[in-house]
């Protein structure tokens, strides 16, 4: 019996040493190739089960590992069909088509929603991804709705728009740095409309954004409250990150996206400095783990033995892979550790086992601790960046 223990624990460490071998030591085309292979099964899963409950998306899992939904008002109802957007582009399988067809449908009705910024992630990533993959004409009347409900929170003495309707009696005019992301559909109905008002909304927020959200070392705060009299910040703190001085780690993510992005879309090179800033505070920083799967926060107490976000590292290797082709200078690096982060997730680590995990594709993201909810959950963005990142890497490698 001792035997045949000592037997089974060397076969165990053997294995699970080639597995780790497998990962590195493999052409990272080949990892994103099985990877994506693995996400359409696992996403195939998915879309079954979601498929008979109407109306209903993704969300996480409880602790009983069973998948919680959402309706499409919550912010993340846009990323599922995102999800099989990509995995339709990647393997052009028809039943990814349908059922991306199908589940962007449920989220249509967001593009008259005024009460909220996320309009943004909604309809970007599943009808934005919809029209870029699939040329469905029909889908730039949704996009083109729900920027101009976007638009309508627009402040003109702030200079931005306004992200949260919630908890008026502490914040005039919240706005978090999360929302940066939602300027890219400002920015489509710009050059689908030729209306210079999406143009102006856009940048003037993405200005004065880098004026008040950040400090000297190019972290954010996640919240800024403005006074709507003055214009002027009143409030600057947290409400996803450890504390007010911290920098949170997805609000981080979203912000060298973010400036990756407004770069990419108006060519100004304020932003492209911006995002150049971001990226040297996230790789530079003393308690960025080795294999870049950041802390949920990088002040996070309890360091190493905090809570990663697989989320916060998605977002961060799909922005550095875009903003390789920007700044040249420091392209390799860039892309060095965009290479090693999609690596790290793709390991039996961070990537469930088909039919396991709710029918998400990676483990370990957090939503928000400080709420005590979706702590080391997996997380609908998490699966969607990730994803992204491995498309944007594979068309790089490709050509
Ligand atoms: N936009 C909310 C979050 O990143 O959790």
């Amino acid at each position: 019996m001792k035997k045949f223990t000592f037997l089974f624990f060397a076969v165990m460490i053997f294995a699970s040493c080639c597995c780790k071998e497998k990962n590195t030591e493999k052409p990272i085309m080949a990892v994103i190739d099985e990877s994506m292979e693995h996400a359409v099964k696992q996403s195939l899963f998915m879309a079954g089960t979601i498929d008979g409950m109407e109306g209903r998306l993704p969300k996480t899992i409880d602790k009983y590992g069973k998948l919680v939904t959402s309706d499409s008002h919550w912010w993340c109802s846009g990323f599922f069909p995102g999800v099989l957007w990509y995995l339709y582009e990647y393997s052009g399988d028809p039943d990814l088509k349908n059922y991306a067809e199908k589940i962007t449908a449920r989220v249509e009705r967001e593009k008259y929603t005024t009460t909220d910024h996320d309009v943004g992630f909604m309809l970007n990533c599943s009808f934005g991804n919809g029209l870029r993959i699939d040329s469905i004409e029909s889908y730039k009347e949704v996009l083109l709705t729900g920027a101009r409900s976007l638009s309508t929170r627009f402040n003109k003495t702030v200079g931005t728009t306004r992200s949260w309707d919630w908890n008026k009696n502490v914040w005039d005019f919240p706005v978090i740095i999360d929302n940066l992301m939602n300027l890219e559909l400002l920015m489509w109905a710009f050059k689908e409309s030729g209306d210079s008002m999406f143009y102006d909304i856009a940048v003037s927020h993405a200005d004065v954004t880098i004026k008040n959200h950040f400090r000297d070392d190019y972290s954010s705060w996640h919240l800024i409250s403005y006074d709507t009299i003055t214009g002027q910040p009143a409030i600057k703190q947290t409400n996803q990150g450890y504390s007010d001085d911290s920098a949170w780690a997805r609000g981080t993510a979203w912000s060298l996206y973010g400036y990756t992005m407004m770069y990419r879309e108006t060519g100004l090179e304020r932003y492209l400095e911006q995002a150049k800033g971001i990226a040297g505070f996230i790789l530079n920083h003393p308690n960025m783990p080795d294999d870049y799967i950041p802390y949920w926060d990088f002040n996070a107490p309890d360091q190493p033995n905090c809570y990663r976000d697989a989320s916060a590292a998605a977002i961060i290797s799909s922005a550095l892979i875009e903003l390789s082709q920007y700044d040249k200078a420091n392209s390799k690096k860039y892309l060095d550790v965009a290479e090693k982060q999609i690596r790290v997730l793709s390991s039996d680590e961070y990537t469930a086992p088909i039919g396991t995990n709710g029918g998400f594709i990676l483990k370990h993201s957090v939503g928000s601790l400080p709420g005590n909810t979706e702590i080391n959950v997996p997380l609908t963005y998490a699966d969607y960046y990730y994803l992204e990142a491995m498309m944007r890497l594979r068309e790089l490698l490709k050509n």
